[in-house]
Parts: structure tokens; sequence; C-alpha cells
């Protein structure tokens, strides 16, 4: 071709929670049975949706308006109906004008880092979820800049690791933050989102907050939303629907701006994420309408609570078989629905192994461990020899080396039979 049509940062795409399935496929046509334990989708894992946000959709359903565009920023009255509920809470003020909707919070990462200037960067953590890193890195054309969370500070981030590289490359604008987080399931107290807030303001940069699992934190922590730490930083916090209804397929989600007048260069920034949106029409209108019908209704409240003590019942569940696995370190999950298993320093080498009686799938995993990290390695013997699909800790753009699971599973049985296989095989694999 006479012109090179590659973008720079292609190869920064990368997304370990879908790619493994790829694998799982693969060994799925070879007669292995799988069990997926990789995606956080509770619904594909059996979550109900409570009848009578059944009926709710199904009453929108049979509205004409449900199947027409809606304005660019989102339907006008769920904006105004989120804007009030930030308002009551937390005594911040915005108005609608500070709610910008999406075709789920994938959409809109997309959209922020796709506008974000090229040579404006976006500090984000490690271990990351991948939609966040691999879109900053293809914004940038370079590897995304990270600061550590850290496994002996309950997965906390290292506040001087986020000071010293905001300090010393003028180049962030921005600073990510991922509460509650996935994958490690950690939930930030409001006096360290204080302190991050304050370095945020001391640079003069703006923050991005997604907090689409805020309303699943549990084992006693407290956590608290951007709007009630931001104060006059310019800041983002990212909120949706796919895991709280929970309804991911309805590819909704929103943005909440905070400070955007006080700010005159971050307002043409949103102005440009609506720009783009505008280009589009709209985002898709159904669960628009739904949201204040859910959540403005008397049942949501029990809604969460029972969630809560769901995910909260299965972390202690899952805390309780892998803490007594040696070799491996675990930190009880306080939300979302995930936990990070990280293995010890030096315990994984590139010659350990799980045994796998069938011969052609045997053959499988030995070719794609060749060159792959150590973690990978044993995700890779755990899906051939057990089926189970779970994802490796550096494919969340990591350097230490373990893998996620979630606590998505609905049968009981099922769900015990699979971290007890897990725990198992990883006793196996390390004394292989
Ligand atoms: C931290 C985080 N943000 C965003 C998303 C994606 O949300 P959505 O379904 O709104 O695109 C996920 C999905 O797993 C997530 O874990």
């Amino acid at each position: 071709m006479r012109r090179n049509i590659e973008h720079v940062g292609w190869d920064q795409l990368s997304y370990e929670i879908r790619e493994i399935v790829a694998i799982g496929e693969d060994l799925e046509k070879l007669g292995v049975d799988i069990t997926w334990e990789n995606i956080g989708d509770p619904v594909q894992k059996g979550e109900k949706i409570p009848q009578w946000i059944k009926d709710i959709v199904t009453d929108l359903v049979a509205e004409d308006k449900t199947y027409g565009y809606v304005a660019t920023q989102g339907v006008p009255e769920t904006r105004e109906f989120l804007a009030a509920q930030i308002n009551k809470r937390d005594g911040y003020r915005v108005t609608k004008d500070d709610i910008v909707f999406f075709n789920g919070l994938g959409d809109a990462v997309a959209k922020i880092f796709s506008y974000l200037r090229r040579e404006a960067r976006v500090l984000g953590p490690s271990p990351a979820y991948s939609t966040h890193s691999s879109a900053e890195a293809a914004h940038s054309g370079y590897h995304h800049l990270t600061y550590d969370l850290v496994p002996e500070n309950n997965w906390m981030p290292d506040l001087d690791d986020i000071e010293n590289k905001i300090k010393y490359n003028d180049s962030i604008a921005g600073l990510l933050l991922i509460n509650p987080d996935n994958p490690t399931g950690a939930v930030y107290p409001r006096h360290l989102l204080e302190q991050i807030i304050g370095i945020a303001k001391e640079y003069d940069i703006f923050v991005i907050c997604d907090e689409i699992y805020a309303h699943i934190v549990f084992n006693g922590s407290e956590t608290v939303h951007l709007s009630q730490v931001i104060g006059d930083v310019p800041g983002i916090a990212l909120r949706g629907i796919s895991k709280e209804f929970p309804w991911p397929g309805s590819r909704c989600g929103w943005l909440e701006v905070f400070n955007q007048d006080k700010h005159p260069v971050f307002k043409k920034y949103i102005q440009s994420l609506i720009s783009a949106k505008m280009l589009e029409v709209c985002s898709t209108s159904l669960p628009q309408y739904a949201i204040p019908r859910v959540i403005g209704d008397p049942r949501y409240e029990q809604h969460l609570a029972d969630r809560k003590a769901m995910f909260e019942f299965r972390a202690n569940e899952a805390w309780n078989i892998f803490s007594k696995v040696d070799g491996i370190h675990v930190i009880k999950p306080k939300g979302a629905f995930y936990m990070s298993i990280l293995f010890k320093d030096n315990i994984l080498n590139n010659k350990q192994a799980l045994p796998i009686s069938d011969v052609k799938v045997k053959a499988f995993v030995e070719q794609k461990v060749q060159d792959v990290e150590d973690d990978k390695r044993f995700v890779y013997y755990l899906l051939g020899a057990k089926g189970i699909c779970v994802v490796p800790l550096t494919g969340f753009y990591s350097n230490r080396k373990g893998f996620r699971i979630t606590l998505l599973e609905m049968d009981d049985e099922k769900r015990r039979w699979t971290w007890e296989t897990i725990a198992d095989s990883i006793n196996q694999y390390i004394n292989s």
C-alpha cells in the first residue's frame, strides 16, 4: 500500500480475559470440558435478575419511546436523577450536564483515551484492568505507565510510587484509580483517596476513578465515592449497571464529571468526549430509561445488600480454601467479585507441569507453554489438565506472577469443586 495504515499503538491492545478464551475453545474441540472462570459476567455464571427489575424493563419495552434515539449525553430525566443522587448523597453540586452516557464503560474508556492529547499520559495501577491499560497505551503509542498496587499492604496503591512518577514525568496529566479494584478485590478507604487527591492537586492533574463496583463492598470495608473527596480537583467517576443490576449486555455506563467549570482545558476535553458521542448520535436508550425506575425503587437497596452478603460469603469461602495452600499469597477480597492469587517469589519455573492423560491435549498444552510467562504456563496446564480457565496476572499489566479467580459461580457445589481443584493443582504443580 502506498501509505502505512497501521496505527502506532495498536500492538498495545490486549485483553487477556478474552484472549485466554481462544485457548479454552481449542481445548474444548479436543474434548476438554471447560469451566469458564475468566470473565466478570454474573449472568453468564448463573445469577438471576430479580423479577421486579425484569418487570420494569418489560414495561419499558412496551413503550415506543425506548426504541428511539435519545439526547447525545443521555436521557435528560435520567441524568437529572443521577445528579440529584450525587448531590443528596455527597452534598456535591453537579447538574445533568455533568453526566454523559456511553455504551458501557468500555465505550467510555475508548473515548477517554482516544480524545486525550497524544502526549498527555494517564498513570494507572498495576495490576491493571486491561481495557484501561491497553487504551491508554494505544493512545500514547508507548507502554502504559503504572504505579504499584502492593500485595503486602492489602493491594493498596504505593503512594510514594505515585508521587515520584508524577513528579519526575511531566507528561503525566491524569491519574487512574479503580475502586473497588479489578483484579485484586481491594477497596480504598477515605483517607487513602484523600491523600491521592492531595497529590493530584499538588501536581495539577486530573483524576479518573472507575467506580463500576462502588456498591459491591463487604467484609467490613468502607469507601467513598470520588465526589466525596474530589474537592476542586478536575475529576471523572465512571459508573455503570453491568455489575450492579447486573446487566452487562445492556452496554450502559456513564461519566460523572466534577469541576469542569473551574478548569477550562478540562471542560474542553469533556466537550471533545461529548462531540465524539454526537457523531454516534447517542448511547443505547432502553437501559437509560430503566435506571431511575430501578435505582429509585425501594427494593434496590435490599438488592444491593443481598448481593454484598453473597459476595462476602464467597470471598471468605475462597480465602479459607486458598489461604491453606503453600507457595501462594492471598488477600481476602473486600469488594468487587474477584480475588488475585499470587505465587510467592521464585516458586515457579519453566519445568513445572500438571499430568495430562489425553495425548492430544498434552501435546497442545506443551506447545502453548513455549516461551510464556511462568504464571501463564500454570494457567495453560490448569486448563489442559482440569479444564478450569482463569486469567494469569501478567495479563493484567503486571510483573507479579499469579492469576485471578471470580466469586461469581452460583452453583455452590461447582464453585467449591473449582476452587478446591485449583488449590490441589497449585500444590501438585509447584511440587512437580
Ligand atoms: C473495572 C472495570 N471497569 C469497566 C468494566 C467494563 O464495564 P462495561 O460493561 O460498562 O463496559 C469492567 C468489566 O469487567 C471492569 O472490571
